[in-house]
């Protein structure tokens, strides 16, 4: 059978770098960094990029500086810049700091729930009812992030019947795109078409992404898996940073490098130069003081040292 066939012609790729990436780093990234991490970012062609976090700065210290990002990026047209907002009150500043997607992030797992935004599933919900309403009304897309979708650093086991009520009510919600995460890294190739079929039956295949972080090393197979199974979505960060505060030892999301040279090979559509992604991977693993975590990212820039 030739697999080949079966995959998607194009995928969109959401850079969550900004947001994801650097919400874990310890020490304070300066918006004017952050700011030019993100205006990077657009020249490379992304269409989504997660640029800021109206949480709680005492949570999330490095999200604190998200208005002053906002206010000073250069607005690519097209592009959509998402922000993450837990209740109204994030959803306030995030419609003040002109973000163009809000996304609600839940958890499949109870006990992630209480670890990251302090309170049940349930509660969750209710809770965003509020958000979904407002973005609605004033025209903004709507995401939903699903947490622990295949695993819980607390509970474990996360079981294919809480992701799917989690995918149906945001789903209820009026969800434009649903997020389905591997908070922690841990999944694996088949567990992940099974997870994914599950959501499928739940909401939109096309309206289905993938978010993984690489922690087991397993996020490129499980990105491959996924589009075996129809999903054409998927987060990643450049240089493969991130990581989340209440997930203790998950290592960083898939980095972008990686995913584009896949892609590139896999002849599947991106619309993202990855040589302009590469240049920011460099711009902010230097800026950090590190080596990137991108394998592809390192090794075009070693290629094109010599
Ligand atoms: P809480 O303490 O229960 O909230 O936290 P509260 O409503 O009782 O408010 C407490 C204080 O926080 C008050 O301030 C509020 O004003 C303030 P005080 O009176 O003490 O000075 N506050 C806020 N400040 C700014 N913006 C807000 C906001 N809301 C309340 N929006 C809360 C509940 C949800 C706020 C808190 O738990 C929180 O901020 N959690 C965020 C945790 C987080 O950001 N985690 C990382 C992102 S999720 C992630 O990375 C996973 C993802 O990548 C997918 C995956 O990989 O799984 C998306
Ligand atoms: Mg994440």
């Amino acid at each position: 059978m030739n697999k080949q066939a079966s995959l998607p012609k194009q995928v969109k790729i959401v850079e969550v770098g900004p947001r994801d990436g650097l919400q874990n780093e310890k020490e304070n990234v300066p918006a004017d960094v952050k700011i030019e991490l993100v205006n990077r970012l657009a020249s490379a062609g992304f269409q989504n990029i997660e640029a800021a976090s109206f949480v709680s700065p005492k949570w999330v210290p490095q999200m604190a500086t998200s208005r002053d990002v906002m206010d000073a990026i250069v607005r690519k047209p097209g592009v959509i810049y998402s922000a993450l907002t837990p209740n109204m009150q994030g959803f306030e500043a995030a419609l003040a700091a002109r973000a163009d997607e809000v996304v609600i992030f839940g958890s499949a797992s109870e006990a992630f729930s209480q670890k990251n935004i302090n309170c049940s599933i349930a509660e969750s919900i209710a809770r965003f009812e509020g958000v979904a309403k407002a973005a609605k009304d004033n025209g903004l897309r709507l995401r939903g992030s699903i947490s622990c979708a295949f695993g819980c650093p607390y509970q474990g086991e996360v079981p294919l019947d809480a992701v799917a009520d989690v995918v149906g009510r945001m789903r209820d919600l009026g969800c434009d795109e649903i997020d389905i995460a591997d908070t922690i890294g841990v999944a694996t190739p088949r567990q992940t078409q099974a997870v994914m079929e599950r959501a499928a039956a739940a909401f939109r295949l096309d309206g289905l992404s993938g978010h993984f972080h690489d922690t087991y090393g397993q996020a490129l197979a499980n990105i491959y898996a996924s589009m075996e199974v129809g999903i054409a979505i998927f987060h990643s960060s450049v240089s493969g940073l991130g990581g989340c505060p209440y997930a203790k030892g998950a290592t960083g999301n898939v980095a972008t490098e990686d995913v584009l040279y896949m892609m590139q090979g896999l002849g599947v559509a991106t619309g993202i130069d990855l040589d302009i992604v590469v240049d920011a991977g460099q711009f902010i693993s230097q800026f950090l003081g590190r080596k990137g975590a991108s394998r592809a990212g390192n090794a075009i820039a070693a290629k094109r040292a010599n």
